[in-house]
């Protein structure tokens, strides 16, 4: 189906041409004045040179053309030359008729079905998920949901840290503990036991005091490197052990996101393209492409144009050992093997633009990835508190991002049970469902590329342009629909009618730019724009709500007319937000 704005620009290039003019003047916007028009055409400015006739002598012959249009109602010329125009409500009305009929609200699908792979998540495993590790969860998930809603064929892979030297780390401080454990004793031959000997708690703790340690203690430094390439070599003991802090952290992971409403179709780790890093360097060595640079091979990845410095990507240490790099370009050369995709996107905090810049370049240049291959780095701000530094605890620490989830619910709870009897349990179900809108809704409605505050009573408030705002919106179009069926509506009869007032015809104008929407949010990688418009359509509902008696319409099938727009709006608003990655609940 063709979008709204498409169709009326069609009608005003016509009109363009048929006055004398080029048809591709007559593109038509959404009024930025919408107290003069609902829309508008600002071509007739731009055609006074090549013309040499006042800008209102062009507009006032494309409006002539227009005088019985069927599009619009009114087209009128005014000065200096805009053209400021109204839609027909019959033709809006039947605009979205086909919209209810057609499949996903009229979106196109797309001319060619694009296989895209979204890196984001990015957890580190043994280490806990704080507020940091939100954002990619949150934009990752939402811009996963909005590519395969437009159709194409996406997979979403979580790139845990699972490698490295943190395994190291963790493996010696296991050792200075419980230096009697099995792992341990090389002249072990027999199987490993079942049960990791520590729990998740245990192992959280664990990271950070071994990090500290080896901070301070150079030795202890030193027994974490030779302990990482015991496990990066395959000795039995320590890949046991690292077998079982991978499932005991991930299956703590899969908790955490689960609560989050993000699910990942891979669960790959950087661990998973361990085997493949020696082919990878071989080649790279071969073909030229890596040289030896104080020990450590190197791929130059600068380029003439480049204004500022782009060091060398590192492949290997001088040690030998692999990095965070060797795994990211092994991983595209997985990815090729065996997804074969057109676009990777990376939802990666973007202080880490210029790494990728490397990685991207590096891959390019060796010739790892398909030459058309698109790679985007969608980097993302930090997330601050209200003093407008990084977000911490009270105490200043790190915010854990459990505890940050477990602190709005209370929240949500305590709002909830406020005001009216509610059972507990439903409460704290709804509580639930609330705080995650509040939470996603409140970080997705930035900019991705922007920091932003993380303001708990700001993004908790059932007003303004909040995650509670539209599920309340929601939840309250849910009960009109409720009672309407309750008093014996039926709602797949109920069919959209020519609007008849104002705030009517103003929702339908915003549900009608519904397919462009999504569109340009998907163009754009951006899920702000979804918000943006949804926050719109939730006030053009609310304005239309308060200014219109619905249930009590006397006129069935005036009544019937309503129904079918607030049960189209519902759908929508329902839609986006499972786009952003969050429901709504029955009530609140
Ligand atoms: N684990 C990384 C970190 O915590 C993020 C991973 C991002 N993805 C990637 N393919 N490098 O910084």
């Amino acid at each position: 189906m063709k979008e709204f704005l498409e169709i009326v620009s069609e009608e005003m290039k016509q009109a363009f041409e048929k006055a004398g003019y080029p048809a591709e003047y007559g593109k038509v916007n959404v009024s930025n004045r919408p107290d003069l028009c609902e829309l508008q055409c600002n071509g007739a400015m731009a055609l006074t040179k090549q013309f040499k006739k006042a800008p209102i002598m062009i507009a006032n012959a494309v409006a002539e053309v227009l005088a019985d249009s069927k599009v619009f109602s009114r087209v009128e010329a005014v000065m200096p030359g805009f053209l400021n125009c109204d839609i027909a409500p019959e033709f809006l009305a039947s605009y979205l008729q086909q919209m209810e009929e057609a499949d996903k609200f009229g979106l196109e699908k797309p001319e060619k079905i694009k296989k895209i792979v979204i890196d984001y998540g990015g957890p580190n495993v043994a280490k806990p998920l704080h507020v940091g590790h939100l954002r990619s969860a949150v934009i990752g998930e939402s811009v996963k949901r909005i590519a395969r809603y437009m159709g194409h064929d996406v997979t979403g892979d979580i790139h845990m840290g699972d490698w490295g030297l943190q395994m190291g780390l963790i493996i010696t401080e296991l050792q200075e503990r419980k230096p009697e454990l099995v792992y341990f004793d090389d002249t072990y031959t027999g199987e490993y036991p079942k049960e990791a000997p520590f729990t998740i708690s245990e192992l959280e703790e664990i990271y950070p005091t071994a990090s500290g340690k080896s901070k301070e203690d150079p030795a202890y430094k030193e027994k974490a490197m030779e302990a990482t390439k015991k496990l990066q070599n395959g000795v039995r003991g320590y890949r046991a052990l690292w077998n079982h802090i991978i499932a005991v952290s991930v299956s703590d992971l899969k908790k955490n996101y689960n609560n989050l409403n993000v699910h990942f179709d891979l669960w790959n780790g950087e661990s998973t393209v361990h085997d493949i890093i020696p082919g990878m360097v071989d080649y790279m060595k071969k073909e030229g492409y890596a040289h030896e640079s104080d020990g450590a091979l190197v791929v130059d990845v600068k380029e003439d144009t480049d204004t500022k410095e782009i060091p060398p990507c590192m492949i290997l240490k001088s040690d030998g050992a692999s990095l965070y790099n060797t795994t990211d370009l092994a991983t595209l050369m997985m990815r090729r093997k065996e997804i074969d995709p057109d676009q990777v996107i990376y939802v990666v905090d973007k202080r880490q633009a210029l790494y990728f810049e490397q990685v991207f370049r590096c891959a390019r240049k060796t010739k790892i990835v398909r030459d058309d291959l698109d790679l985007v780095f969608l980097g993302f701000g930090t997330v601050n508190g209200k003093d407008g530094h990084a977000f911490k605890t009270r105490e200043g620490g790190v915010m854990r991002l459990e505890n940050l989830i477990s602190q709005i619910n209370e929240k949500m709870f305590e709002k909830i049970t406020e005001n009216h009897e509610v059972e507990e349990q439903e409460a704290r179900q709804t509580a639930k469902t609330v705080a995650l809108a509040a939470i996603k809704y409140g970080d997705l409605s930035n900019q991705a590329s922007k920091d932003y505050i993380f303001d708990i009573d700001r993004f908790t408030s059932f007003e303004g342009d909040t995650g509670p705002y539209i599920l309340y919106t929601i939840v309250r179009i849910k009960s009109i629909l409720n009672k309407y069926v309750q008093a014996g509506g039926n709602l797949e009869e109920a069919n959209i009618k020519v609007p008849v007032n104002k705030d009517e015809k103003d929702l339908m104008m915003v549900i009608g730019r519904f397919p462009a929407m999504v569109r340009n949010a998907y163009e754009e990688l951006a899920p702000h724009k979804i918000c943006a418009y949804i926050y719109e359509m939730a006030n053009a509902f609310n304005h239309f709500y308060h200014e219109t008696k619905i249930l009590t319409e006397e006129d069935a099938d005036k009544k019937a007319g309503y129904i079918a727009l607030l049960k189209l709006t519902k759908e929508i608003l329902e839609t986006c937000i499972d786009l952003l990655g969050f429901d709504a609940p029955e009530r609140m």
